[in-house]
Order: structure tokens, then sequence, then C-alpha cells
């Protein structure tokens, strides 16, 4: 973590992968920790001295009270949710008030957003993206046609605009024949929640940013969903509506290229989607529900089952090459403890033809295996890699050198305490 350099610690397969707690892991290391895209889409858990915490929109770095978090301009953000995530920490003890600042920037997401969300989803039907329902594709859609609100919107003539832009949303609401909601007690809690944001310094995060680095102080910014959930490279249309790779931290905090330092790309020891969309290493069988049933792979925000696989490396070299990753960290390597066999993809085929490249569309290809012995030992309790059992270090190693990529942290438990460096 040079100083002066901003580096990515980025989810680089389809979100969940335990980005909160290596944040939370890495804080001490930073001055700064900044999230740049998504927002209450995003559930990020951490768990530590027997506290668990799901955060939102707030970044991982908050429990450490000498570190300043910044919501960035790239990100969208919930008034009603952002309350309710802030008291839930403030109530636990931590003050929030002087180490969270807000991108004026950030778009709002409006209680009429998240109604959209949900007509149209409904609308695609069997097509469904299968979306967290936070209102994070209409409002990504509306910054980019020029139509939304952000969050420097609050302190001039809001209410004005806000009823402007519901207008409109119940205008094609209406066209969709989306009338069954009643937003009256949501939009109440949303309006308080922008009474309770305005307690937090909503500032020019870019400047604030691109001024901590001059002065050689380092920034951790923290992704959210994951590359194949990407708008631009991933399993488009099944994705989220932001940029989650690298390029999205420069566009979403405001910070050149050139600042960037490190890229960690964080990986679990199998696969897991949540959502609809093309995954070729699905397991439908009791593999799949086991490994469910052992890493609860259920999600954090929406408490949806995980669909569950194993390690895809065409995801993970593809990701690895558009975020620039230079450093991996895999996580969960306990989940797998109890397997007599475990497979991981090396390429995919269809009608004959193989591939290692990611294809345009992944729908229809069918993965390729590599068999490897389960390690069959416990990991939770391990602290340091010389205590590895031999077949976990060449799982680590093929991984390594089919991607060349060094793993250099190792995650064997939910804990904040259950990493280890391999560095
Ligand atoms: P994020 O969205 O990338 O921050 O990940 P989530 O919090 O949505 O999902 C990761 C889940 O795995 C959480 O429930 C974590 O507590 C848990 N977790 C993280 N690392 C490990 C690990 O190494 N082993 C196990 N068993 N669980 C882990
Ligand atoms: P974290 O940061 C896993 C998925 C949804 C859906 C698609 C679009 O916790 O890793 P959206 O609500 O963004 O329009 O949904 O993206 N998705 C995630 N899956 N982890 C996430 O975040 C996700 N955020 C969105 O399930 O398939
Ligand atoms: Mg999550």
């Amino acid at each position: 973590m040079a100083k002066g350099k901003v580096d990515a610690l980025l989810g680089i397969v389809f979100g969940d992968e335990g980005k909160g707690k290596v944040v939370d892991v890495f804080t001490p290391r930073y001055d700064i920790v900044a999230r740049f895209a998504g927002g209450p889409n995003a559930g990020h858990t951490i768990l530590f001295e027997g506290k668990k915490f799901v955060l939102r929109s707030i970044p991982s770095g908050i429990f450490d009270e000498n570190k300043l978090n910044i919501i960035g301009g790239g990100c969208v953000i919930a008034p009603d949710l952002f309350m309710a995530e802030a008291c839930e920490l403030e109530a636990a003890g931590y003050d929030l008030h002087q180490r969270l600042h807000i991108s004026q920037r950030a778009h709002l997401i409006l209680p009429t957003h998240r109604v959209l969300d949900r007509a149209y989803e409904a609308a695609k039907g069997k097509a469904k993206v299968g979306t967290t329902g936070k209102g994070i594709g209409p409002t990504y859609s509306e910054k980019a046609s020029r139509t939304g609100l952000r969050v420097g919107d609050i302190l001039d003539n809001f209410r004005a605009k806000y009823e402007a832009l519901k207008a409109r949303h119940l205008q094609i609401l209406a066209d969709l024949h989306y009338t069954d909601f009643d937003i009256t007690d949501e939009e109440k809690k949303w309006f308080e929640g922008i009474e309770y944001m305005q307690h937090f310094p909503l500032t020019d995060t870019e400047t604030e940013l691109n001024r901590a680095l001059a002065e050689g102080r380092n920034v951790l910014a923290e992704g959210a969903q994951g590359t194949m959930l990407d708008i631009d490279h991933g399993t488009y249309p099944f994705v989220s509506s932001s940029n989650t790779i690298c390029g999205g931290v420069c566009t979403g905090l405001g910070v050149p290229p050139t600042s960037i330092g490190e890229v960690f790309g964080i990986f679990k020891a199998y696969s897991t989607r949540v959502g609809s969309g093309p995954f070729p290493v699905e397991l439908f069988d009791e593999t799949g529900d086991k490994i469910r049933e052992i890493g609860h792979e259920y999600g954090a925000v929406t408490g949806r089952n995980r669909r569950c696989g194993w390690l895809d490396l065409v995801a993970l070299r593809y990701a690895i090459m558009i975020n620039g990753v230079s450093q991996l960290i895999m996580m969960k390597g306990d989940v797998l403890d109890d397997f007599e066999t475990i497979r991981v993809c090396v390429a995919y085929e269809r009608n004959g033809v193989r591939t290692t490249d990611m294809p345009f569309n992944t729908e229809g290809w069918a993965p390729v295996y590599r068999d490897f012995p389960g390690w069959q030992t416990d990991l939770t309790h391990m602290t340091s890699p010389s205590q590895f059992p031999s077949a976990f270090r060449d799982y680590i190693a093929f991984i390594e050198r089919e991607t060349g990529t060094p793993v250099t942290l190792v995650s064997v438990g939910p804990d904040r305490a259950q990493t280890i460096s391999l560095a």
C-alpha cells in the first residue's frame, strides 16, 4: 500500500466473495476507505469479537474511528436505508458523523425507483434479472438519461425537484399499468432519511480524495458486486447497472488511473451467483446443496438461495485481465474442508469447440473440469500457511499457475481473525 495511491479491492466473480471482511481486515493499513459504485444492493458482512454487521452503503472501514470513510460519486444512495444502516451502527456504539463523508455527486434512489425496479422486473417475466429490488437499475438509468437527482440537490429547493421526478415516475408506472403499490410510509421514512443525511458532511469527495493523495495518504477503494455483474463487462443483461471493475474506481471516485496501486481480486474457493443469468459451473445436485449449506450461501440482502458451483478459472482469468489484478485473495477455503474431490473449471466447451476465453454469452457452454483430491482437514483454526495441508497448498498453487497471479491472502472462516497472509 504505497503512499499517495488508491488500492482497489474488487469482487472478481458474481459478488459476495467476502469483500466486507477483507476491507475490514485491511483498514488499519489505509487512511481512507471509499465505496465507488453500487448502493444498497450490496451486502458486506463483517464479523469480529462476536459481533456481526451487514453493511449496504457504508464502507467497511467504518469500525476504525481513526479512518475516514467516503461514499463516492459513483454510488447510488437510498436515504431511508442509509439512515437505518447508520442508526444500527450508532446504536452499537460507533459514532459515524465525523468519519463518514458522502459525495454530493452520488445519485439518490427514490421510493418510486424501487417501484419501477419491481415493475420492470414484472414486465420482463421469465427473462427477469432477479434484481435486489433496491431501485439500482432505474436510478442509474436516470443518471445516464440526465434526469436523476443527486445528494447535492438536497441543499437547494429539493422538494420541488423531488415532486417533479416522482410525477414522471408515476406516469411511467401508469403507462405500465403497474398501480398496485402504496409508498406513503416509505416516502415519510425517506424524507426523514434526507434530513438525517444532512448531519453528515456532504462534500466534493473527489477534491478531498485527490488532496489526500497529494499529501501522501493512501486510499482503499471497496468494490461492490463483482466483475461478472459489471454493466459493460459482465453477463449482460443479467448484470447490475454500474461499473464494478477497476475502471469504475476512477470514474466513481474521480481519481486518475495513474493513482491506482495494487488491485486485489477477491474470489471464493468455489463459485456462487444470486439472481438470474447464465452460470456454466452451476451444480444442480447434492454437491451444490452441500456447498450452499456449509457455506451459508444465502443472500445477505435478500436472503435468496445463492446458486453454487465449482471454481471457474475462465471467469477468474477474464476478471484478472479486465481489472489488472495484481494479487488474488481466496476466501472460504474452509467450506470445502469435507469434500473428497474438488473440481475446477479450466475451460468451456460447446459443440466440440473448447475455449479458455470468456465468450460473448456463456449460455450453452459446458464446463471442462480438472479434479483435485480434497484436503479433508479442518482449516478454520489454522493461523499460518505452514499449517496448510499439502492438498490445499496444491490447490492454491494450481490457481496461481493457471492465472499467473499470486494468491497473497487466504480466508478460512468468517471472523476477522481467520485470515492468513501468504505474502
Ligand atoms: P461481500 O458482499 O463480498 O462482502 O460478501 P458477503 O458478506 O455478501 O458474503 C460473504 C459471506 O461469507 C459472509 O456471510 C461472510 O461472513 C462469510 N465469509 C467470509 N469469509 C469467509 C471464510 O473464509 N469462510 C467462511 N466459512 N465464511 C466466510
Ligand atoms: P455485493 O456487493 C451478489 C445481483 C442481483 C441481480 C443483479 C442485478 O454484496 O457482492 P441489482 O439489484 O443490482 O439491479 O441486481 O446483480 N447483485 C448482487 N449479487 N452480490 C451483490 O453485491 C449484488 N448486487 C447485485 O442478484 O442478479
Ligand atoms: Mg454481499
